[in-house]
């Protein structure tokens, strides 16, 4: 069956700051959705509150029907969504395999055997490339390959649905240009999800099927990455009101 995640008229509030003001959305295992929007417009607290990192305010999130944003993160893993760290976050004293089999074991497969998840990460560091770095302690990574390591963390937790944040920042043309190609190459082998929040526009656009426009914390736009990007309150949103009128 198609795993379908849904998040209903979620609000979150961090004391007087109304983070998230009723955002409601869907991501179908499979299908690729891109969430944009401004600097401080809740994107990050909007996949915590999915994690399980964040609990929300008001409204719900649901995994095939079932409510899921009363269970810890880890519970949520082990049901199959997990989320990269905006800010890359790896077992810096381990190795790269070590941080993938960490991942492995912890993940939605229930599998405890040590051997079988070290099998699993050598399978997942081929896919997204690390293998030659497998032995590298996670500290002596560059931007780019802990951002890779992020991503085969969130797959060797066997995952259906990913939330990425912002995995394409900070790389070159060149890099991004292979960070694209690598992901959508996973995506098809693996057959994946995801809520993809990225600010790099023409990643957004190339890779995802739908995309939701958010702006302090409420929803202001949603359908086909081409259509979205026309729509004047989402140019207003990124580039202010005089752009929006002259491109209209
Ligand atoms: N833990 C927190 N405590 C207080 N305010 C927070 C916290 N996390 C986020 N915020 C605030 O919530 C708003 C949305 O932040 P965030 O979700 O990080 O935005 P984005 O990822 O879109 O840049 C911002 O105003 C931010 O300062
Ligand atoms: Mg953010």
């Amino acid at each position: 069956m198609t795993m379908v995640l849904s998040v209903a008229e979620v609000r979150k509030d961090f004391g007087g700051v109304h983070a998230l003001r009723g955002v409601s959305l869907s991501v179908a295992e499979g299908r690729i959705v891109g969430l944009i929007g401004p600097n401080g417009s809740g994107k990050t607290t909007l996949l915590n509150v999915i994690a399980g990192v964040e609990k929300p305010t008001a409204g719900t999130v649901t995994l095939d029907g079932r409510r899921i944003d009363r269970l810890p993160a880890h519970r949520v893993v082990e049901l199959g969504i997990a989320k990269t760290h905006q800010i890359p976050k790896p077992f810096l004293g381990l190795t790269t395999r070590d941080n993938v089999g960490v991942a492995v074991l912890y993940g939605s497969r229930q599998d405890r055997d040590v051997a079988r998840a070290f099998d699993e990460a050598n399978w997942v560091l081929r896919l997204v490339g690390l293998e030659r770095h497998a032995e590298t302690l996670a500290a002596n990574l560059t931007v780019q390959d802990r951002k890779r390591l992020e991503l085969a963390r969130v797959i060797a937790t066997g995952s259906r649905i990913l939330l990425l944040d912002e995995v394409f920042a900070g790389l070159s043309p060149d890099e991004l240009r292979e960070a694209m190609g690598l992901f959508t190459r996973l995506q098809k082998e693996i057959g994946f999800g995801a809520l993809v929040v990225e600010h790099v526009m023409r990643a957004v656009l190339t890779l995802s099927d739908r995309v939701i426009v958010i702006d302090e914390g409420r929803k202001i736009a949603e359908g086909p990455p081409q259509q979205v990007v026309r729509q004047p309150a989402v140019i207003e949103a990124y580039l202010g009101r005089e752009a929006a009128r002259a491109a209209t």
